[in-house]
Formats: C-alpha cells, sequence, structure tokens
C-alpha cells in the first residue's frame, strides 16, 4: 500500500469478545483537519491508541507514506512522525512555559540525557523555543510555571511541546476538555495556527469547536465509521442528530 500521509485500513480491535473497531478505514493526509467524535464508549480512545502504539489491532493495516507503522513501538512511531498531545502538564507543573518546552526539543534531539552542559545552553533549542513561544502566543508567559496559567493557556502549553516533537500526523486528544468556553477560542486559534502541511485529527466533544477546526468530520459509533462528511453534511444527518441531541424527525 503507498500514498502520502496515514492511511488505515480495515482496521479491528477485539477486547476479548467486545469488538471496539470495528473495520476502520480513514485516511490522514498532509493539511488535512479532521474530526472524529462519537457517544462515550463509541471507541475514539481506542483508535487512537491503535494509532499510537498503546495498543496493537487485531487485524487491519496502519501505514506511513506507504510504510507499515504496526511493528513500532510508541516512541519510533513518535519519531516517524505520529504524535498525540502530551498530558504531561501534571508532571511539569512547577516548571515554568520555557522549562517546559525544552525538554520535548532535547528529547528530539536525544540531548536530553547529556549531564555535561546546561540544558539551556543550545542557542538552537532556544530560538526554536521562541518560536514556539511567539506561535501559541505565551512569550509573556514564558517565565511563568505552568501551575499558575490559566487552564486553557496549560492546553496551549501541551499543545506546542508536541509540536516541538516536529510530528507530521497530529492527534489532538480533547484539546478543549476542562476548559472554560471563554478561553475556547485561544484553542481555536492555536489549531487554526497550526502549520499547513500538518495532518490534524481532533478528539472532542465540544461541537462548537468542532464545527469551526474541521473540514471533515467522522462520526464512529460502536466501533465503527457511522459517516464522514463535511461540519454541513454531518449537521444534516438524521442519524448524527439522534446520536447528539436525541431529535426527532419526520
Ligand atoms: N483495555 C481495555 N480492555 C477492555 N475494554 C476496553 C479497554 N479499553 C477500552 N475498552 C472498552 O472499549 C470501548 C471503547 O472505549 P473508548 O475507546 O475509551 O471509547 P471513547 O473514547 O469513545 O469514549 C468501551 O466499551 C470500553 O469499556
Ligand atoms: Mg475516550
Amino acid at each position: 500500500m503507498t500514498g502520502v500521509g496515514l492511511k488505515v485500513r480495515n482496521l479491528n480491535k477485539a477486547f476479548g469478545g467486545l469488538v471496539v473497531a470495528r473495520n476502520i478505514t480513514l485516511d490522514l493526509a498532509p493539511g488535512d483537519r479532521k474530526a472524529l467524535i462519537g457517544p462515550n464508549g463509541a471507541g475514539k480512545s481506542t483508535f487512537t491508541n491503535l494509532i499510537t502504539g498503546i495498543i496493537a489491532p487485531t487485524s487491519g493495516e496502519i501505514t506511513l507514506d506507504g510504510r507499515d507503522i504496526r511493528p513500532m513501538s510508541e516512541s519510533q512511531r513518535v519519531k516517524a512522525g505520529v504524535a498525540k498531545t502530551f498530558q504531561i502538564t501534571t508532571l511539569f507543573k512547577a516548571l515554568t512555559v520555557r522549562e517546559n518546552l525544552r525538554l520535548p526539543l532535547l528529547e528530539r534531539r536525544g540531548w536530553l540525557g547529556r549531564l555535561i552542559r546546561r540544558a539551556d545552553s543550545y542557542p538552537e533549542v532556544e530560538m526554536e523555543i521562541d518560536g514556539l513561544l511567539k506561535q501559541f502566543k505565551l512569550t509573556h508567559h514564558a517565565h511563568t510555571p505552568v501551575d499558575r496559567l490559566a487552564y486553557g493557556q496549560q492546553r496551549l502549553v501541551e499543545m506546542a511541546m508536541t509540536l516541538a516533537l516536529k510530528p507530521r500526523i497530529l492527534i489532538l486528544d480533547e484539546p478543549a476538555a476542562g476548559v472554560p468556553s471563554s478561553e475556547s477560542p485561544l484553542i481555536m486559534e492555536a489549531i487554526a495556527a497550526l502549520p499547513a502541511d500538518l495532518s490534524v485529527l481532533i478528539i472532542e466533544h465540544d461541537m462548537n469547536l468542532v464545527f469551526k477546526v474541521a473540514a471533515k468530520i467522522i462520526v464512529l459509533v460502536a466501533g465503527a465509521i457511522l459517516m464522514e462528511g463535511t461540519p454541513a453534511e454531518i449537521s444534516a444527518d438524521a442519524r448524527v442528530r439522534d446520536l447528539y441531541l436525541g431529535a426527532h424527525h419526520d
């Protein structure tokens, strides 16, 4: 199987008798902005875990630029360009934004374990941090410990840290979860400002955000894709409306 980007073909996963991924086929090409939605228990997290390598499929194919990534470990997939947003700020909340951003940049270069030089003594790393701070409008917060930021800004730090790995495929796992609605425009702006050629898959419950940032929406129900379509196609579909609104219609 060849082609540019991530291709998932007939992916299946069962936990014992429970089928949680059912013949899932989807593409993420450079520049794609897709959202994966579906009720609780539909299999969204399972799907992302299959892509990032946390769990192995029962059957089916996953390729990146035509290359089978199934044998790769999680960290090998990150190096190949498949990354899911860090949920790492819980670990490093006492560190400043700048210190947090430094970690994935050093990790990407394989310099995290170097003890000979100070972690902040690599000019190219510090310049890349400056760029990320600017991109995510966090420059003024560079020296703020992460736990003193507004929650929405903490989510931006997670996004910036993930982007520091220079992924080609970015999975945003509920980027607006827990973010007060007053701060959700921050998240939307950050997603809109992601590199144009990056492939982005957003798992998110906030339909307002999904409809604003995704060009295509994939609806997952009981482990299977119910439909994939534009926001207009999705919102016009009676089955999707039933699922989300319990709406009755003729
Ligand atoms: N490790 C596991 N072992 C057994 N069942 C699991 C495991 N992980 C998830 N499941 C089940 O798989 C189904 C899909 O879960 P999940 O992918 O978390 O759904 P979602 O993220 O859409 O809410 C659920 O029924 C869940 O209980
Ligand atoms: Mg989930």
